[in-house]
């Protein structure tokens, strides 16, 4: 097939130079939403005259039947054009002659590829949006069940001071909270129509490009045509979205790696979200996990990569712009697949809450509560510090810990111990009296969960799910 461009040259494209400039290869996914673009023009066009009904008529559903032709598999994606925009394009005049040469009428594939990216983008932000939700249930839904599983809290991989499952997991849901935050953000700002901004100076054709953006569900149109189609911020942001989602997926990922490794067995990972080892029978790897951790990687990479293509890009548009699209499209199903198989993992991961509770019973969590103990009964809290430094040190030595030792014993290091400090540093008091708000506390917590819920039901529906014409 001849290309869109054809008339101002005299010579044809080395077969090299078309390979290298084509897109058509990855940017056929953006089938649907150029469709979609070219409904919506179309329509637009015959509503200001431009084209008359017959036309459009005739355009539409040729465009439909292209899109139909296309889903069933009766009309294949032919890789001898150059991109996506010239496919559809050079079928429709295939299939109805004159009218269809006129659907690109004060549009240029400038502004035609901004407008299908963001459309494209729009729908993955959506989707990436409805992931989280589905993982902030799940996470919300264990910490509801395990208010009571203990478990040590660590600093600096040591263990600190002892927590609950409901308060861990609470962590990660205020981070893909976050996220999620972050998206609707994203979402308000880029959902603008680029559509109009012709090559990159508008058009002289009398467009009305608040009916093309009402059409394609937009907020409104963009305000500066060269900007229109030299603007891949939203992209940008986008996948900085991606990458700090996978950044926590990625902590996520190590910690239950750590959890059902032998040393700790904290958790078990079902069968079927775990593999084995080919030469070492007892092994059961939390590969899942560390690909989750891998692949963070990649959508960093995405990120950098697009970052630096347009670093130094004149205004407006720019060949180099098409490197977009492979990155980022990579970057958007890793990080789909990563929220997928990420919640099936930890839906099905069993607990071992009474290996989680020794854990925290085990080496001396409980020794800022002792020192808060002494505080209590008078001692100023450098001094307590002190004395329980000694104290640790004495049960080192012993190989016991603070709450195995008798009262006699604790007296000989300071004469202020009581009975009473047996409850005073058990692990149920050291959790339960902790009630700040964002605390491992009970009550604490079951505020947190309230916040979560409330959130999960108020929180706003992104995209109408389906789109006109
Ligand atoms: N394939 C191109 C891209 O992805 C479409 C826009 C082409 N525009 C142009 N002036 N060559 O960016």
């Amino acid at each position: 097939m001849a290309q869109l461009w054809g008339g101002r040259f005299t010579k044809a494209t080395d077969k090299k130079v078309f390979a290298f400039n084509a897109s058509l290869r990855f940017d056929q996914r953006l089938f649907p939403q150029d469709i979609q673009g070219s409904l919506a023009h179309a329509a637009m066009l015959a509503k200001q005259g431009i084209l008359t009904e017959e036309e459009k008529e005739k355009i539409c559903k040729g465009l439909e039947s292209i899109r139909e032709d296309v889903f069933a598999g009766k009309l294949s994606i032919d890789m001898a054009q150059e991109d996506v925009h010239s496919f559809v394009e050079a079928v429709l005049i295939d299939r109805i002659g004159e009218a269809g040469k006129k659907l690109h009428t004060g549009r240029s594939r400038n502004d035609q590829v901004a407008l299908d990216m963001r459309l494209y983008t729009r729908e993955r932000v959506e989707e990436i949006y409805d992931l989280l939700k589905e993982l902030l249930e799940t996470l919300l839904h264990t910490m509801e069940e395990n208010l009571d599983t203990y478990m040590p809290g660590f600093t600096h991989l040591q263990k600190a001071q002892p927590v609950t499952l409901a308060h861990h997991y609470g962590a990660y849901f205020e981070m893909f909270r976050r996220d999620r935050e972050q998206l609707t953000d994203i979402y308000h700002r880029m959902n603008l129509c680029p559509l109009g901004a012709g090559a990159l100076a508008g058009t002289t054709y009398p467009l009305d490009r608040e009916y093309v953006a009402r059409l394609l569900h937009f907020d409104g149109v963009t305000r500066n045509s060269m900007d229109s189609v030299a603007d891949r911020d939203y992209l940008i942001e986008f996948l900085a979205a991606l990458s700090v989602i996978m950044m926590h997926l990625s902590r996520f990922s190590e910690e239950i790696i750590l959890w059902n490794s032998n040393e700790y067995q904290f958790v078990e990972l079902d069968d079927a979200y775990s593999t084995g080892s080919s030469i070492m029978p007892q092994k059961k790897n939390p590969d899942i996990a560390e690909l989750v951790r891998g692949k963070t990687g990649r959508v960093y990479g995405a990120l950098m990569s697009l970052l630096t293509t347009m670093k130094g890009l004149p205004l407006a548009y720019n060949k180099d712009m098409q490197e977009d699209k492979e990155v980022a499209f990579d970057a958007m199903d890793t990080v789909a697949d990563c929220l997928n198989l990420f919640d099936g993992m930890l839906r099905t991961m069993k607990f071992r809450k009474e290996r989680m509770a020794d854990s925290a019973r085990n080496g001396f969590t409980n020794a800022t509560d002792a020192a808060d103990y002494l505080v209590g009964k008078g001692v100023p809290f450098r001094d307590a510090h002190g004395i329980i430094g000694r104290l640790v040190l004495y049960c080192i030595e012993k190989n016991t810990s603070i709450e195995a030792l008798s009262l006699e014993e604790l007296k000989g290091i300071c004469d202020k111990f009581e009975e009473d400090v047996y409850e005073a540093v058990s692990l149920k008091t050291c959790v339960e009296k902790r009630l700040t708000a964002g605390a491992p506390g009970r009550k604490a917590q079951e505020e947190a969960i309230r916040q979560g819920r409330e959130y999960l039901a108020g929180s706003e529906v992104l995209g109408r799910k389906e789109c006109a014409p």
